[in-house]
């Protein structure tokens, strides 16, 4: 016998499989050509209905298993959500698929959480002929409440909200499994794999600060899946193959005529680009000689290739400079990786009849899309579409990943849109059991709020960006004297994560679907919502300890000896912010917005400051200095704070310097 987790993870997967395969069987069952009296079709129902309870038992028992070991983080949230949902079922059992609210109360004095279902209840009951007052409703789910380990009580108030207090026991407990067990994430019922293609520049060409944007988000996901216990893999989808190759190598002939034995000093791809570009558009001849280059490469002949790596390879050590600021992991496979594959799926497309010829080239029309995608080209190449439709096959088939992410501009949403709606038309995926799903962006901008470019009105190069913020960065930290306090390591250390630090939380904590302003002011100042600000409460509290004399392991001991005493209103609501964390990371999960994220970030340092500034940690004598008094519940409390803290710094990619 293994773990009950596993145990029960195990048996919930196999269920959810049965479940699946039960409802796509009803689903074809529907099907009006097989309409009229089926007895299956009423027996699959009934053992569908059956199989559901039992999923919803095993579920059960599963949260509690793993609530009741206490090792992974309890989401507070999703715990009331399962209470009531069962109150409100056996409250009104005729509802189908009734409403359920709970979240958590912004003013404390209306209690921890509120359910306000009963409204939208009442609503529903009318509909169907039933004048019932929600305030009724509200009573009778509060009756019908089951016994749990975490309300205390519930009080119903106006048109019918249900304020949910919680057990001060209950939250000082999960504090304490907190500082024992550290930030574990909420128990996963079956591991999945995630796939996640961001950064993704072009080869030969600038790599922006859309890319950016792409590298700090896609990066951050990534994070928060490895954190939740998915198996990540991170794919750069870089642009290494087209027509643009052809030009490239044709140019590289000419002015590197002995690159096979040397390797070319290409220092500028940019201005190499730009010279073969316009040598291209000039020269007859030279147009021709690029089109045989893109040939003979695509039929894979060994200089070729070589030409066309060493070519990338200049690319690569430039993105990779940006990569090792920003502590990127991310593997290449780039769009030249699907050559195969493309032939394939094209054909895959005219034998199911799903290609249409027009003016020589090769479109599919996806169901429900006005734009098609073009899969060949009248000369016979592929194109962004076709290296889109291969990888998304690969990944389905090959990878056999359970969700998939592109992060990437809101401008390509539509090009994704088609590739998701093709790929579905063919019969490669079902939107109900894989998720694909595009992350889009909105554009970068200067403080003039207009397109991000520097003075002169060109594009702005990364490193160059990078760079400014490390000089920037420097300036701030020498204008507040820490030059003065911190050996050179240290002030190096800070200087990166503050500057690499506010550039990575400015995107972040902005939506992402928002153009956004871009403006190293802003970023850099350290009040308010940003990266310095957090950075410096973040240090200050892990002083607080070293104020005390604490250290890790001293703290370790005292989590599991001391209570968490929740007495002043102060600790009581940093207390259960701490315990917020799980349920956001469950919406950024849902709708990958990582703002929340930052929000909560800077909500928690906010109510940890409201609370240090009320309730004494550390008492020291006035006149020596001395320390009388330490309250141990009290630095436990500075403790969890930090640490889900870091927790927060780690997935947004942010390094958090000990001291700065
Ligand atoms: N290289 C593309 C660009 O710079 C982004 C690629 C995104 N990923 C993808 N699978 N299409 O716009």
């Amino acid at each position: 016998m293994g773990d009950p987790v596993t145990e029960y993870s195990a048996r919930f997967q196999q269920q959810e499989r049965e479940i699946q395969s039960l409802s796509a069987e009803i689903e074809s069952l529907k099907n009006p050509q097989n309409l009229g009296p089926s007895p299956r079709l009423d027996e699959l129902r009934e053992e569908n209905a059956k199989l559901k309870y039992r999923l919803n038992v095993l579920k059960r028992s599963f949260q509690e298993e793993s609530t009741s070991c206490g090792k992974t983080m309890t989401n507070i949230n999703q715990r009331l959500q399962e209470i009531f949902g069962e109150a409100i079922r056996a409250s009104f059992p005729e509802l189908d698929d009734p409403p359920l609210a709970v979240a958590p109360n912004q003013q404390a004095k209306f209690g921890d959480y509120q359910c306000n279902s009963a409204m939208a209840m009442a609503q529903m009951l009318k509909a169907r002929g039933k004048k019932v007052n929600p305030r009724e409703i509200a009573e009778k789910i509060v009756q019908n409440l089951p016994d749990n380990e975490l309300v205390q009580k519930t009080e119903i108030a106006g048109p019918g909200f249900i304020n949910i207090h919680l057990k001060k026991t209950f939250v000082s407990k999960l504090l304490n499994n907190l500082l024992m067990n550290g930030v574990q994430p909420p128990p996963l019922a079956c591991r999945k794999k995630v796939v996640v293609d961001f950064s993704s520049p072009n080869i030969a060409k600038e790599m922006h600060v859309g890319h950016l944007r792409s590298t700090i988000i896609g990066d951050s996901m990534s994070r928060l899946f490895e954190f939740l216990g998915y198996e990540v893999l991170r794919l750069n989808h870089v642009g290494d193959w087209g027509t643009q190759f052809g030009m490239l190598i044709a140019h590289l002939q000419d002015k590197f005529p002995d690159y096979l034995s040397v390797s070319p000093p290409i220092s500028d791809l940019q201005a190499f680009y730009k010279e073969s570009k316009k040598r291209f558009d000039e020269d007859e001849d030279f147009k021709k000689r690029a089109y045989q280059c893109v040939v003979r490469l695509q039929s894979k002949e060994p200089d070729f290739i070589k030409a066309w790596n060493m070519i990338c390879d200049v690319s690569r050590r430039e993105f990779q400079k940006v990569y090792d600021c920003l502590d990127i992991k991310i593997i290449e496979r780039g769009e030249s990786y699907y050559q195969d594959l493309m032939t394939r799926v094209v054909k895959e497309f005219e034998d199911k009849g799903l290609v249409e010829l027009d003016e020589g080239r090769k479109l599919v029309f996806a169901t429900g899309q006005s734009l098609p995608l073009t899969v060949v080209k009248s000369d016979g190449g592929y194109t962004y579409d076709t290296s889109d439709l291969a990888a998304l096959r690969q990944r389905l088939f090959e990878e056999k990943a359970d969700i998939i992410i592109y992060v990437t501009d809101s401008g390509q949403g539509s090009h994704f849109q088609v590739v998701f709606a093709a790929a579905q038309m063919i019969g490669w995926y079902d939107p109900r059991v894989t998720r694909v799903e595009h992350a889009g962006f909105g554009v970068v901008l200067g403080e003039d709020k207009k397109k991000f470019k520097t003075r002169s009105g060109d594009t702005v190069r990364l490193m160059d960006l990078l760079e400014e913020g490390l000089k920037r960065s420097m300036d701030k930290l020498r204008e507040k004297e820490r030059d003065k306090v911190l050996t050179p390591e240290e002030l190096m250390k800070a200087q990166r994560a503050v500057a690499f630090g506010c550039i990575k939380y400015a995107d972040l904590s902005h939506n992402r679907i928002n153009d956004y302003v871009f403006s190293f002011d802003k970023m850099l100042d350290d009040r308010g919502n940003t990266a310095a600000y957090l950075l410096y409460a973040f240090t200050r509290i892990r002083s607080i300890a070293r104020l005390a004399s604490l250290d890790e392991s001293t703290l370790k001991r005292a989590a599991e000896t001391t209570q968490i005493l929740l007495d002043h209103e102060k600790e009581w609501k940093l207390g259960k912010c701490i315990l917020r964390f799980p349920e956001i990371l469950q919406k950024i999960l849902d709708d990958l917005l990582l703002h929340t994220l930052c929000d909560y970030l800077y909500e928690l340092a906010t109510t940890f400051t409201e609370f240090y500034d009320s309730c004494y940690c550390v008492e020291k004598d006035r006149q020596t200095g001395e320390v009388i008094k330490i309250n141990m519940w009290r630095m436990l409390l500075c403790e969890a704070t930090a640490t889900i803290m870091a927790k927060c710094f780690d997935i947004l990619g942010i390094n958090p310097v000990q001291r700065m």
